[in-house]
């Protein structure tokens, strides 16, 4: 199943006129994302493309929560017309026509191919996130720093550098980063508003607020008749089942994890910010005024010495192999 969602990750047929294919944006040579600060496309245009790296570990998908499962976030780009537009009947004739692709198909799943062409594009989609479930970001600085600690090593643990070991103090200490960077990934698999503007071209872009209306309202969340396990076997479910969307979701995005973030920038669901200094500044510099009422119990200016903004991208750095 994985190596046949590796090839549908970088196959052009399952684009609308063979164009693109996931690995155009989630390039495997950059930690699968692009390097541009928003992707190539009108709608997703306004978006940054996130890496894939651990993916499978996250709660919610996209910059604004829409999808609940991989999958579902890998269905999602197949037919949307600003990404790969393709659509269900074509997919399904292109695998039924062809038999190499049939054949393949058919041994990943170990059935004969569902008959109704939506089940079929479904199952095109969960291989792709058991791919993307396979996709692991390599050990680090910070990781073997963390290690040497728990094994009491402290000659190794002297090799993390001094500038990075003050990083972090400020980052779970004074400045508060671990509040919502927490955990393996640093995320909490929430979401909040940091003010990074959300107006647009044309618009504002709604975040969250937006995310949500499209997940409750999709036929492909995790409470539709394409959970495999049974929404009531399924205890990720029950996260959906009790989602309400409120007016403080509006320019709210996902937190994102730091896990190789030397290897993506831009950074920021717009791509706004070219470097982590620029994201150090940011929240050093942070426009209390704008936030929202919840953020701004944990999010204040910063005011750092420009050394403490220094070791905080210092240790930031050692996120990344
Ligand atoms: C045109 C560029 C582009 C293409 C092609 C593309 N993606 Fe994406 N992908 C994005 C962007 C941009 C986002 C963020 C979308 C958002 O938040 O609204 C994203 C988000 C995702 C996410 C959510 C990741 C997360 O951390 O929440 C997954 C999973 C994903 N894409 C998988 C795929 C798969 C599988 C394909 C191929 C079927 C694909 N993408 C094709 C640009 C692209
Ligand atoms: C209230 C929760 C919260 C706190 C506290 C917080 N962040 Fe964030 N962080 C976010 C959110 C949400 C985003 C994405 C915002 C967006 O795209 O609009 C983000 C984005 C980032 C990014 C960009 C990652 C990427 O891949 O684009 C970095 C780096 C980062 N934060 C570092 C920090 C540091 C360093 C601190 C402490 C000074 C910190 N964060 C404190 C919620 C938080």
């Amino acid at each position: 199943m994985v190596a046949y969602g590796r090839r549908l990750f970088s196959d052009p047929a399952l684009s609308s006129g063979d164009r693109i294919s996931c690995a155009t944006c989630h390039d495997p040579r950059r930690a699968f994302q692009d390097g541009r600060p928003v992707a190539e496309g009108r709608g997703v245009g306004v978006r940054n493309t996130p890496t894939l790296l651990d993916v499978a570990d996250r709660r919610w998908f996209g910059w604004d929560g829409g999808h609940d499962s991989l999958w579902a976030a890998s269905l999602a780009p197949l037919l949307d017309p600003n990404e790969m537009a393709s659509r269900v009947d074509e997919m399904a004739a292109r695998v039924r026509g062809q038999p190499a692709r049939r054949r393949a198909h058919e041994a990943a799943f170990g059935v004969t191919l569902p008959e109704d062409d939506l089940s079929l594009v479904v199952q095109l989609a969960k291989a792709l996130a058991a791919y993307q479930a396979s996709l692991r970001s390599p050990r680090t600085a910070f990781d073997r720093f963390r290690d040497a600690l728990v094994r009491g090593d402290r000659a190794s643990a002297a090799r993390y550098p001094l500038a990075a070991q003050r990083g972090l103090r400020l980052f779970i200490g004074e400045a508060r980063c671990s509040v919502c960077h927490a955990g393996p990934a640093f995320t909490n698999d929430e979401f909040a508003d940091i003010g990074v503007p959300f107006f647009v071209a044309g618009g504002a872009d709604a975040g969250r607020h937006g995310g949500l209306s499209r997940l409750l309202a999709s036929p492909m969340n995790r409470l539709g008749a394409f959970n495999d396990a049974g929404e009531s076997a399924d205890p990720r479910a029950l996260l959906t089942r009790h989602l309400k969307i409120e007016p403080r979701h509006f320019g709210e995005f996902r937190v994102p994890g730091l896990r190789q973030l030397a290897r993506t920038a831009p950074y920021m669901h717009d791509g706004s910010m070219a470097t982590l200094e620029e994201v150090v500044r940011h929240y050093d510099r942070l426009d209390e005024e704008r936030l929202h009422a919840d953020g701004e119990r944990i999010l204040r200016r910063l005011n750092l010495q420009a050394e403490q903004a220094a070791d905080l991208a210092a240790f930031l750095r050692t996120l990344s192999k």
